[in-house]
């Protein structure tokens, strides 16, 4: 008769308690690029050390328009991913389909309401209920600078005002080098347009036309000049903007070849992964006009409902990961967001997050805090992207008066 020693009898014990709580956690999400990829192994790091399999099911393509269209195929099909970067006004869509694994048991039990911004828990909940779990904050009305590039140029400090960014961008220019470096792809065109739009016309005209969707704002004089605003800094931009990724168009910052950017701090994730320091070789400033105001883009996990149990408890244990103080500052260093979780230690952050987090506390206050649309933080998927296409059409083509660019947009406000 085979006996099995006492010893080998506990770990085998043990090898079955875990596995038994070890499942395994597929995760859909976009974070291919330098930075990002960087950041998003902080947490598959993390599971592992829980005993998970981590299956990684990352979709190229900046700002997740490609990864929406994978996840839609995934769940139609009957096999959606563990869990997928879901963001924004998405969530509720998501939620009605009827397909989330909830999350109410762990976020009471871990008193989520009491650690995370109004704003942000409210986003996260459907019909009161949290479906979906924080990751970040980012800032998107960021301006980034080469050093190198505007030493060369001759621009002494960050414009504050789009006068004074384009007697900046003149300099770069006349110094033969790329005075905006762009992608030409709809949310980064919107990135830009946003960002013109709360510069020009400030937080609350930015909530009436883009968010609010209101017919007058969007007829204003204020969105005439946000329109020829936009259209001018086109003039900036080299050839090989169209199509360009996001990060290619950082790389061109990092490498002196250009000297302004109009991007989300995740930007600032390509910056640190190629070594380069803030306020040293690279400069970081609210976009012009903007600087009382703060862009926020959350990103976020959805968890879909699953019958395995194992695959249950390693779901269970990535949302809880996802809000725990470690993963919160290792993950945000990296990522060039800043923690989402209240009362994280900033200490270890460089001074662009430290100034990302105190406006993010002081708008919230002063009303200057707004939801990206760029970053699908505003408005319904359909909506937004109706008014994308129509804000890249105007881009593109130099023929689209602004006042057609204004009867296009407010058209597209009506998609539902
Ligand atoms: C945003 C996303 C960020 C960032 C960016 C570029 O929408 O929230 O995490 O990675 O796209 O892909």
């Amino acid at each position: 008769m085979w006996k099995l020693t006492q010893g080998a009898a506990v770990a085998l014990g043990l090898v079955a308690a875990l596995s038994a709580s070890a499942g395994e956690v597929e995760v859909l999400h976009y974070w291919t690029s330098g930075g990002e990829a960087k950041s998003a192994a902080e947490l598959k790091k993390i599971m592992q050390g829980k005993g998970h399999t981590w299956r990684d099911f990352a979709v190229a393509g900046g700002g997740g328009d490609s990864a929406m269209t994978v996840l839609k195929s995934r769940v139609i099909s009957g096999n959606p991913p563990s869990a997928a970067q879901v963001k924004g006004p998405a969530i509720q869509e998501w939620a009605e389909e009827g397909v989330l694994s909830p999350m109410d048991a762990l976020a009471k039990a871990e008193k989520w309401d009491d650690l995370l911004p109004k704003v942000v828990a409210d986003v996260m909940k459907y019909k009161g209920s949290y479906v979906a779990v924080p990751v970040n904050v980012h800032r998107v009305n960021w301006l980034w600078a080469s050093s190198d590039a505007l030493k060369k140029a001759g621009v002494a400090a960050m414009p504050k005002t789009w006068d004074e960014f384009f007697v900046a961008a003149d300099k770069l220019k006349a110094a033969g080098l790329v005075a905006v470096a762009h992608g030409g792809q709809n949310w980064q065109d919107f990135t830009t347009f946003e960002s013109v739009v709360l510069g020009v016309g400030g937080p609350r005209f930015y909530q009436d036309a883009l968010v609010k969707l209101d017919g007058k704002a969007l007829a204003s004089d204020t969105m005439k000049k946000s329109l020829e605003t936009f259209r001018r800094i086109k003039g900036y931009t080299d050839p090989g903007a169209p199509g360009r990724d996001w990060n290619l168009a950082t790389a061109m910052l990092i490498q002196g070849k250009a000297g302004f950017q109009l991007m989300g701090d995740w930007a600032k994730g390509e910056f640190m992964a190629a070594g380069k320091a803030p306020g040293k070789d690279f400069l970081c400033a609210a976009a012009p006009g903007a600087a009382s105001a703060f862009t926020f883009n959350v990103d976020s996990f959805i968890l879909f409902k699953l019958k395995d149990a194992g695959a249950q408890k390693a779901q269970s244990d990535l949302a809880s990961a996802i809000m725990g103080p470690g993963f919160q500052e290792v993950f945000n260093l990296n990522k060039g967001s800043i923690p989402v979780r209240t009362g994280q230690p900033m200490d270890k952050f460089d001074d662009c997050a430290k100034l990302s987090s105190k406006d993010f506390a002081e708008t919230a206050k002063s009303g200057g805090l707004v939801p990206s649309v760029a970053h699908g933080m505003a408005i319904a998927p359909a909506t937004e992207g109706a008014i994308k296409d129509a804000v890249s059409q105007f881009w593109n083509d130099d023929k689209i008066s602004v006042a057609d660019a204004m009867k296009k947009i407010a058209t597209a406000a009506k998609t539902k």
